[in-house]
């Protein structure tokens, strides 16, 4: 059988590297390319004919390097945090346009990927919920795209239940973190931190967390090497990897 042949983008960065050692260990996928900023992409994609372009770049440059993807005829697997729901549809139009399809995970660990299924969940039972995120200090983008996604998942299936609006006052400015919907997130950067996320629910006399770590890059491999695989059978956009399994 025909290898899938495989380009990594931002192959020099940290899930990049990772990434592109998954590629080569994999009897069915071939490694024909790798580049990095100031490489120029679309020539790479046209010159190697990658079928699947994986992207960990930075959140700044996801929707322009997704684009030159797309519109080079190859599928796309992003795992770079930032798009926006705007940029979704965007890519949506693109898949579209140019025969071809995108999965973007904001988590590509299946841990993290149970941890939003018990939160969504929970959230049925316990409506009142704040998520921390914990992220190495390098991270170039808050909150993660991990807490964006589990607030929106709870959100979504949560839509009737309000947490009531107490008046208080913040006497340092955004200490009570930022918020989608009446979600409150908290994102934590330190050194020594991979990436980690505690959803914390809390009812009357009682609380819950839920509560994921990556404790290494390699935690998000085997979902990458799944998504590489299924992105040419998926119609258009996939958003998040829980669409997979
Ligand atoms: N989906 C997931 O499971 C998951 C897991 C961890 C990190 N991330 C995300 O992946 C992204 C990369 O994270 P990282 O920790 O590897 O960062 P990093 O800084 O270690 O690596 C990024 C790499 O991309 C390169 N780069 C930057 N802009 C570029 C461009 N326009 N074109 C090509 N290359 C470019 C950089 O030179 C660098 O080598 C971030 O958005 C991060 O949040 C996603």
């Amino acid at each position: 059988m025909a290898k899938i042949k495989v380009l990594v983008n931002g192959a020099k960065g940290k899930m990049g590297s990772e990434s592109v050692a998954a590629v080569l260990k994999e009897a069915d996928l071939e490694l024909v390319g790798q580049t990095d900023i100031g490489d120029d992409l679309a020539k790479a994609i046209q010159d190697t004919k990658a079928e699947v372009v994986v992207d960990f770049t930075h959140p700044d440059s996801a929707i322009k390097n997704t684009k030159t993807i797309l519109q080079n005829k190859s599928h796309a697997v992003v795992g770079t945090t930032g798009l926006s729901p705007n940029n979704l549809s965007e890519i949506k139009k693109l898949c579209s346009k140019n025969k071809v399809n995108c999965i973007v995970a904001p988590n590509f660990a299946i841990g993290a990927i149970l941890m939003m299924k018990f939160a969504k969940d929970a959230a049925h039972y316990l409506p009142q919920v704040e998520i921390i995120e914990l992220h190495h200090d390098q991270k170039a983008d808050a909150p993660s795209g991990t807490a964006i996604k589990t607030a929106e998942l709870i959100l979504d299936d949560r839509r009737n239940v309000k947490r009531p609006a107490v008046k208080s006052s913040e006497t340092i400015k955004c200490v009570r973190g930022g918020k989608i919907g009446d979600i409150h997130i908290h994102s934590v950067r330190l050194q020594g931190l991979v990436a980690h996320q505690e959803v914390i629910f809390g009812g009357v006399g009682q609380t819950l967390k839920i509560r994921h770590d990556s404790i290494s890059r390699a935690s998000f491999m085997p979902g990458l090497v799944m998504a590489i695989r299924k992105v040419k059978k998926v119609k258009g956009l996939v958003y998040g990897l829980e669409n997979l399994l």
